[in-house]
């Protein structure tokens, strides 16, 4: 039997497909990249904006095709949208099931009752008030192997689960149910086992990653105690976390982890959604511009060499000229080294959607994208400059997916792309076999987002 598994959406998805295709291959199914000649079909959504959705939706209409010309192929739809929508996929005449991100280690049996043609839906009814220890899905972390990741020697790990933030426009907390964190003994020993499996870097996943909490007998260990055990177990030598919510608590002892476990990359993606105060409190964010630049600096003093990524969402519901100028603003003093920039998109069910108005035109919203990544590819490209000549370490993904045509250096090797510990993207010429190690890459030219250069040897 063929399995094809599509991902779509963030991490969280990319951590659980892998998880989903370790399970079924060990199973018995054999992977295969071209889904059109897959016999089992998955489809791991996301809900976060309706373009997503909308690609899913499309996607499931050619399947549609196939299965009528082909004769029957099982197709599952997994993940955020398959929790979101339920038995409504199911009415897809593409779709036989349909599981929840919490059904996950039940999807060999779900696959297995849909090629007997049943038509199963498993989801969670009351995500939000499901049982938050999952003992089912502890277990299911386990199965992740090392040679199912997209990229070689490097592996997600899930810290948290959920989301109890509730900002007004998001999805993510109705989908993937109460932010709960792990314990971190199962952390460790999930990084002790990929590590020795080969596994280099490991990132730590949450919706709020720096929230994590857990409570054992006296101590409370916050994510700084999870980075400085996983910096202590060998072989592991990146450690990484994502996405970090703009709040006071534990942050400074994060920062300083940082500063001081030589494993832990300087990296910070912290998303601050908006340079207004109005806008920030209408998303339910609970922080000012102020102090969200306040974090940014105490991470600066802490940390002088750290590279901040941020997200923005622009045209939310009464956003002004004037409030976006304050986006405008923040994001000049923030320096960040890159931005990922959304246009408001309305979810259904949550408080942005049911209490207030889409009140800004599409094609303003198109403006304000435009302008805030122009502003932003002016900050990327004085700080990629500012590598030029200089060496970096990076870990190679492996082949360039797309040719870089302006990169220099061109010899017989094919182009290659790994990143720095800051996370800045590297292209250059060196042989395949590099992907997943560790190589010194001396920077001859800069894009606002790519570095190229010549490998050291
Ligand atoms: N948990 C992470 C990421 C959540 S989703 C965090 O809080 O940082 C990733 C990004 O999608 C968010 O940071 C936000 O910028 C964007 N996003 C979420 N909901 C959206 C919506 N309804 N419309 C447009 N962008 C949205
Ligand atoms: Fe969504 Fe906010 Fe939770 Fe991030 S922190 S997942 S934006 S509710
Ligand atoms: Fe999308 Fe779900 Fe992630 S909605 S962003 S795949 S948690």
């Amino acid at each position: 039997m063929k399995l094809s598994v599509v991902n779509f959406g963030c991490q969280m998805n990319k951590l659980d497909a892998a998880l989903v295709t370790s399970a079924l291959k060990e199973a018995g199914f054999s992977v295969i990249e071209d889904m059109w000649q897959a016999d089992v079909v998955l489809i791991n959504t996301c809900s976060v904006r309706q373009h997503a959705e909308e690609r899913v939706l499309s996607l499931l209409g050619n399947l549609k095709h196939i299965k009528e010309s082909r004769g029957e192929i099982v197709v599952g739809v997994i993940g955020c949208m398959a929790q979101r929508l339920g038995e409504q996929l199911l009415e897809h005449k593409a779709v036989n099931f349909v599981c929840g991100p919490a059904q996950i280690p039940q999807i060999e049996r779900l696959v297995t009752d849909a090629l007997q043609e049943k038509r199963i839906c498993s989801i969670t009814k009351d995500i939000r008030h499901s049982e938050p220890a999952n003992p089912e899905l502890e277990d299911f972390e386990s199965v992740y192997d090392s040679d199912d990741k997209a990229i070689p020697s490097q592996a997600y790990v899930r810290a948290m689960r959920g989301c109890n933030n509730f900002c007004s426009y998001c999805i993510v907390p109705y989908v993937r149910g109460p932010e709960v964190s792990r314990e971190p003994k199962a952390i460790i020993e999930q990084i002790k086992r990929l590590a020795g499996e080969g596994v280099k870097q490991v990132t730590l996943l949450g919706q709020a990653v720096n929230k994590y909490e857990y409570t054992a007998g006296d101590k409370i260990y916050c994510l700084a105690d999870l980075l400085e055990m996983a910096s202590a177990v060998n072989g592991v030598e990146w450690i990484r976390f994502v996405t970090n919510y703009p709040k006071d608590k534990y942050f400074e002892r994060i920062c300083r982890a940082m500063a001081d476990l030589p494993k832990v990359c300087n990296y910070l993606h912290m998303p601050a959604q908006s340079g207004s105060d109005k806008i920030l409190e209408a998303m339910n964010r609970h922080y000012t511009a102020e102090q969200y630049l306040g974090l940014l600096q105490k991470a600066r003093d802490i940390v002088p060499e750290i590279a901040v990524a941020g997200d923005f969402i622009v045209g939310f519901p009464e956003e002004t000229e004037k409030d976006f100028q304050d986006t405008v603003e923040l994001v000049k003093k923030a320096g960040y080294k890159n931005c990922f920039i959304f246009k408001y998109s309305p979810r259904p069910g949550t408080s942005a959607d049911t209490k207030m108005v889409d009140t800004v035109p599409v094609e303003v919203k198109k403006k304000r994208n435009n302008e805030l990544l122009a502003v932003q590819v002016k900050i990327s490209d004085q700080l990629s400059k500012e590598f030029l000549g200089k060496t970096v370490t990076v870990l190679v993904e492996g082949l360039s997916k797309k040719p870089h045509l302006d990169a220099e250096n061109n010899d017989d090797n094919p182009q290659l792309v790994g990143r720095t510990a800051e996370d800045w993207i590297v292209v250059f010429n060196g042989p395949e076999n590099l992907a997943g190690n560790f190589v010194k890459v001396k920077i001859t030219k800069t894009r606002p987002l790519t570095l190229f250069g010549k490998i050291k040897t």
